[in-house]
Parts: structure tokens; C-alpha cells; sequence
């Protein structure tokens, strides 16, 4: 029996709405992540999408790029007929585009390693939304970009060249300047494998942590069919990113902010029944991949999401939970964005607080110097010192327009 590989990078999109990142996705994978009949139905991303993809070597094909994806084998071999070498694995973690959908994209990316900015080479740069999840990149501090430029057969050359300046221009003075952009069309799969090779290139293999096994739940499942019998019933399902450590099935584990009881939250406290990538049982979750874990939870308190935002770990390693924040808070300015300058907080606002994987809102109690005080919502299990992205809708949009460090 081979041992199973373990990706060992995770990999986000990024970019406006339509521009393609789903259908990138695909072409890299081989699969539509998108399992979700309005997703389908409206043929845009609504939930955080993830797959894990091998990356190969073709070792005699010609050009500079020689590692394809699942998505480019065809009945097992590369395109150029050679067979395929495995390097590694990678996660590969789709994010809605949609503007109304910012604070799932944002509580997607806080542990990612790259990104792959999607642009649409038809439209002008750059589109709302490409500047905020750019925003959201650079605030949780990513260093990796490769830039998709997408839709390349919508274009003739000029105006590819013109989309071209326009990225340069866009990221020019930012620290993705130097990144690569690569022109492909992701629905007739033209050089996919030039972002495969990328990939292999710029995003080292993340090394095993140690620590405290922690996991961010970006989803939580009822996999069970309607109509099961009780007694086939499988526990409730967490899928998420660890962030350090490890855990293995049988491991005890604790979930937190938990079950809120009155005013209070009680931890849930469960087993690791099972671990899995995709369709493939493993024995041990760590860093690097996109894991769903069974638990021998009721399906009931896992079922459509309620748990994403939550901190897994093992018990009474988990950091405290939060209902009230005081955050010292740091605008985010953009060239020529006068309407974000003028941003400020009053007493009763509404905004967004995302911490880890978890986006809930927060109505403002105080704003005092760069001292923003907020009640919560929905508790949230986080470190102090924590960095929090904050949004607020500014002139009917949401927009992040800064974020705050967590001062207890
Ligand atoms: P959201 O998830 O809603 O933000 O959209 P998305 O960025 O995932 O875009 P998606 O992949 O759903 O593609 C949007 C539309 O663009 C679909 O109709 C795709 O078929 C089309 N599309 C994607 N890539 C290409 C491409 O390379 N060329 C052309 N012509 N169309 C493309
Ligand atoms: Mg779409
Ligand atoms: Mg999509």
C-alpha cells in the first residue's frame, strides 16, 4: 500500500466577481468545486470551495514549464504522453468573488501561503473587488502572488498588452511588484500548466510545526443523506486548516466558542472519529492541506456552516473567548480613495470583525483615538494581539477599511 502524500501548501484564489477563479479551479484540478445547487444555479461561488491537487513533472515536455496539475492528465499521463512524476501535493482553496460575500473570502485566507489573483483581461484594472481581496492579502501579511491574467481568448493583443500595464500599474508600489502574470484562458485550459509550474516554483512546502495541534473551521457538514437510519448516522464533520500541530484519529479534541448557554459559551469537547482529504482516509491532520475531520458530535450542531469561525484543538489548549473587543484599530488608506480617508466609527455602527476563520458582526460601543471598542455578536475564540480585519459598509458597499490589533 502506498503512504498517502499530504499537500503541503494551501492556495487560495482571488479577484472580482466572474473573472474566472472557479473555472481556474477546474482547469488545475480537473473538478468543479462549486457542489452547491445555487452555486450551480447562479453559477457563482457562494461558499468556500477546497480540493487538493497533485502537482507532476513531465519530464520530456518542452518549454519551460514541465509541471501540470491534475487537470491538464489526460487518462493518466501529461499532455505530451510522457507519465507523470509526482512532486507534491497542494490545497487549492476557492473564494466567492462577490461583494456581498467579502467576509467569507476574508475568513478563508488568514493561514494561507499564496495566492492566485485572478484578472479578467477584458476589463479594466482595477475591477472593486480585485482591490479588496488584494487588501485582505496584504493585511494578513501574504508574500506569495501569482497573478492569472484570464480570459486571454476574449482579448486580442493590444488589449492584452493594455490589461498587462494596467496590472503592473495596479501593483506597482505594493509588495506583490515582482510577481508573475500569467496570460491564460482557464475555460479552453491554455497554459494551465504555466501556473502549475509557478506554483511548484514560488510556494516552498510548509515545514511540520509543532505545538498544540489548532485547526480553523472554515466549514461544517451533516454528511448524512435525509432519511438515514439512526443507527448509520455518521457524527458531524468540521473541515479546516491547521494551523500547527497535529492530530490523529482518536484524539480528544475541544471546540470553542462552543454552545452558548445564557450569557455564557460552554467548549464542545468530542473525538476524532476520522480524518480525510478529499476521499482519502488519512490517519494524522497537520499543516498544509484541507482536512475534514468526523467527530462523534451530533450532525445536528455541525450541520450547514454553524460551526465555521470556530478554534479546534486539543482540550485546554485553546485561546480565550471573546463577546466584547477592544481593538487598536489601523485605517487602510488607498491612492485616490478619499471616501475610505474620511472613515470613522460612532457609537451603534455596524461592522464586520474577522479573527482566524471567523467573520461575525460588531456593533460599535466606543471610538476613542485608535481605541475601537466593540461588542460582539457572536463570541469568537482568538489570541490576544491577534490581527482582525474590520469592515464596514462605506457609501451602500461593504469595504475593509482597516484592521485591528486585539487588546483584550
Ligand atoms: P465568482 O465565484 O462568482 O466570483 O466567479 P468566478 O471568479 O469563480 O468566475 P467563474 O469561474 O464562475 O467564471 C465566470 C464566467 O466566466 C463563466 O461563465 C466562465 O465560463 C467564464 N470564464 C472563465 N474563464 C474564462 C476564460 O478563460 N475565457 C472565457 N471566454 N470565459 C471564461
Ligand atoms: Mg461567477
Ligand atoms: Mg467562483
Amino acid at each position: 500500500m502506498s503512504k498517502y502524500i499530504y499537500p503541503n501548501a494551501i492556495i487560495a484564489t482571488a479577484g472580482h466577481v466572474d473573472h474566472g477563479k472557479t473555472t481556474l479551479v477546474h482547469a488545475l484540478s480537473g473538478v468543479w468545486v462549486a457542489r452547491y445547487s445555487e452555486e450551480i444555479k447562479r453559477a457563482m461561488t457562494v461558499k468556500l470551495g477546497y480540493i487538493t491537487i497533485g502537482l507532476y513533472e513531465c519530464p520530456s515536455m518542452e518549454g519551460e514549464f514541465r509541471i501540470v496539475s491534475d487537470g491538464l492528465l489526460k487518462d493518466g499521463k501529461c499532455p505530451n504522453g510522457d507519465d507523470p512524476v509526482l512532486r507534491r501535493k497542494v490545497s487549492i482553496l476557492d473564494v466567492p468573488g462577490h461583494e456581498v460575500l467579502i467576509s467569507t473570502m476574508i475568513s478563508g485566507i488568514s493561514y494561507i501561503d499564496a495566492a492566485l489573483l485572478v484578472i479578467d483581461a477584458s476589463m479594466s484594472v482595477p475591477q472593486p473587488q480585485t482591490e479588496e481581496h488584494f487588501t485582505a492579502l496584504t493585511i494578513m501579511g501574504l508574500n506569495k502572488l501569482i497573478v492569472v491574467q484570464n480570459k486571454l481568448d476574449l482579448v486580442n493583443k493590444e488589449q492584452a498588452l493594455e490589461n498587462y500595464k494596467q496590472i503592473k500599474q495596479f501593483l506597482s508600489n505594493t509588495w506583490a511588484r515582482n510577481s508573475p502574470i500569467i496570460p491564460v484562458s482557464s475555460l479552453h485550459k491554455v497554459n494551465i500548466e504555466a501556473v502549475s509550474t509557478l506554483i511548484d516554483k514560488l510556494v516552498p512546502p510548509k515545514e511540520t510545526s509543532g505545538g498544540n495541534f489548532r485547526m480553523l473551521v472554515l466549514r461544517s457538514f451533516n454528511v448524512n443523506r435525509p432519511g438515514t437510519p439512526p443507527d448509520k448516522l455518521v457524527g458531524g464533520v468540521l473541515g479546516g486548516t491547521v494551523i500547527r500541530g497535529s492530530a490523529k484519529v482518536g484524539d480528544e479534541i475541544e471546540i470553542r466558542p462552543g454552545l452558548k448557554l445564557g450569557n455564557k459559551y460552554e467548549p464542545i469537547v468530542t473525538k476524532i472519529v476520522s480524518i480525510a482529504i478529499g476521499n482519502e482516509h488519512i490517519e494524522e491532520a497537520r499543516p498544509g492541506g484541507l482536512v475534514g475531520i468526523g467527530t462523534e458530535l451530533d450532525p445536528a450542531l455541525t450541520k450547514a456552516d454553524s460551526l465555521v469561525g470556530s478554534v479546534v484543538g486539543k482540550p485546554g489548549t485553546l485561546p480565550p473567548v471573546w463577546s466584547e473587543l477592544t481593538l487598536e484599530f489601523h485605517r487602510i488608506e488607498r491612492p485616490g480613495d478619499q471616501s475610505l480617508k474620511e472613515v470613522t466609527f460612532k457609537p451603534k455602527d455596524v461592522i464586520m470583525v474577522h479573527v482566524g476563520s471567523a467573520a461575525v458582526m460588531g456593533i460599535v460601543k466606543g471610538f476613542h483615538g485608535d481605541k475601537l471598542d466593540v461588542i460582539l455578536r457572536k463570541a469568537v475564540s482568538a489570541e490576544e494581539n491577534s490581527k482582525a480585519v474590520i469592515t464596514k459598509q462605506v457609501n451602500n458597499r461593504w469595504r475593509i477599511v482597516g484592521y485591528g490589533i486585539l487588546k483584550g
